[in-house]
């Protein structure tokens, strides 16, 4: 019998669910694979000889029972809006450490405001532990780690690969409500493209515009800089078209028109190949700035979102398991430690500028 704690993987029957728990199962783990969907779900287990469990996620009362003995779940089904809550509200009741693959910041605020009840139930809560955050945020710490006392953080991605359906409806439920970046430590609305600029990444300079990513909520828990933007790629003429229509995005808000989308989503989009995502990088900018004028830069090259998610929660799940990690809230620098990303393949930094001593 194997007396190694137990790990749960909910949306295992998911695009990444899935790369995550073959991952897993080849790192000689053996979690109980759960979802909603009980076909699905057997029929992965059966393949992967895991056990598994078919439940579904309508409140944490509900949930709990299923996690007695479980000592970490990775949870692997998003939207996450609609999903994360009870779970990490379950594994506080049961004293399960939650981990998950969210880039909703939203989500990511839930965890903090769970902390100090998850600090009572001496339970770790690790959201945001695939790609994104994990690069950004452990680049965020290492810039922040070299000037102390930086009031500004800019991060930037470019990621090749395509898009999972899970995200792709992530992103179709996060497009009506504009950007975000965080001013003077408040995380504040802004129009979506609200500020362009060129990112000299490693292979060259890219247009970016901002965007309501993850490390909006989480950098700030990570280096205490009070001002965040996050930047990803589009061109002038995407930009133009944001900007111009955006005035549109919150009628995708409504109800009829979000259903009708994600099933369309659900059906239309099928994630990278196996190919694409093994073969795909991904690239990222970083700099903190202080008031007195000093910046230091770095920029980061690593796997493609999808392979990297799988690694990075894989390692995460690892080591949480082996009780390594702190109780309450952790962002994943905090947790693994500043250095984690560098820790996986095909993955390094680049520091742009000289670094005074
Ligand atoms: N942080 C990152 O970098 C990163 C990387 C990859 C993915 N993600 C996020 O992870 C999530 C999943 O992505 P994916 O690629 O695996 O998508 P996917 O292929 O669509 O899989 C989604 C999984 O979640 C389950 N699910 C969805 N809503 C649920 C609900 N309300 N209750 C119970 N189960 C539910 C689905 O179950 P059914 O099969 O029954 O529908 C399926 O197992 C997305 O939110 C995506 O944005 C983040």
């Amino acid at each position: 019998m194997n007396d190694s704690p137990r790990a749960m993987i909910y949306g295992a029957n998911g695009y990444t669910g899935q790369l995550i728990a073959r991952l897993a199962v080849e790192r000689g783990m053996r979690p109980t694979l759960a979802g909603r969907n009980h076909e699905a779900i057997a029929a992965l287990a059966g393949e992967l000889d895991c056990p598994f469990l078919s439940f579904s996620l309508e409140n944490a009362a509900q949930i709990a029972p299923h996690l007695k003995d479980v000592a970490a779940v990775m949870h692997c089904a998003g939207p996450f809006s609609q999903t994360a809550r009870q779970m990490m509200d379950a594994c506080i009741t049961t004293g399960t450490d939650y981990l998950d693959i969210t880039g909703e910041i939203d989500v990511i605020l839930a965890g903090v405001a769970r902390s100090e009840r998850a600090i009572g139930a001496e339970v770790a809560l690790l959201p945001a532990v695939g790609f994104d955050v994990v690069p950004s945020d452990c680049l965020a710490a290492m810039l922040a780690d070299r000037l102390p006392g930086a009031s500004v953080l800019q991060l930037a991605f470019v990621g090749g690969g395509g898009l999972s359906a899970g995200t792709a409806k992530t992103m179709f439920e996060s497009l009506p409500h504009g950007g975000r970046v965080r001013i003077d430590g408040e995380i504040r609305d802004v129009p979506n493209a609200w500020k362009t600029m060129e990112v000299p990444f490693r292979s060259g300079k890219v247009h970016c515009m901002t965007i309501p990513w993850g490390d909006v909520a989480s950098a700030y828990y990570s280096t205490g800089i009070p001002n965040i933007e996050v930047y990803t790629a589009a061109s002038r003429k995407q930009v133009a078209r944001v900007r111009r229509f955006g005035f549109l995005l919150p009628l995708l808000g409504f109800k009829p028109i979000q259903k009708l989308g994600q099933s369309r989503i659900g059906k239309k989009v099928k994630g990278p190949s196996d190919d694409v995502r093994l073969k795909a990088r991904s690239s990222l900018w970083g700099r903190v700035s202080d008031d007195q004028g000093k910046s230091i830069a770095a920029t980061l090259e690593t796997l493609s979102g999808y392979e990297l998610t799988a690694q990075t929660s894989v390692a995460a799940l690892e080591r949480t398991l082996a009780r390594e990690v702190p109780r309450g809230f952790s962002t994943a620098s905090q947790a693994f430690g500043k250095e984690f990303i560098l820790s996986f393949p095909d993955t390094d930094i680049v520091w742009a500028e000289p670094v005074a001593v």
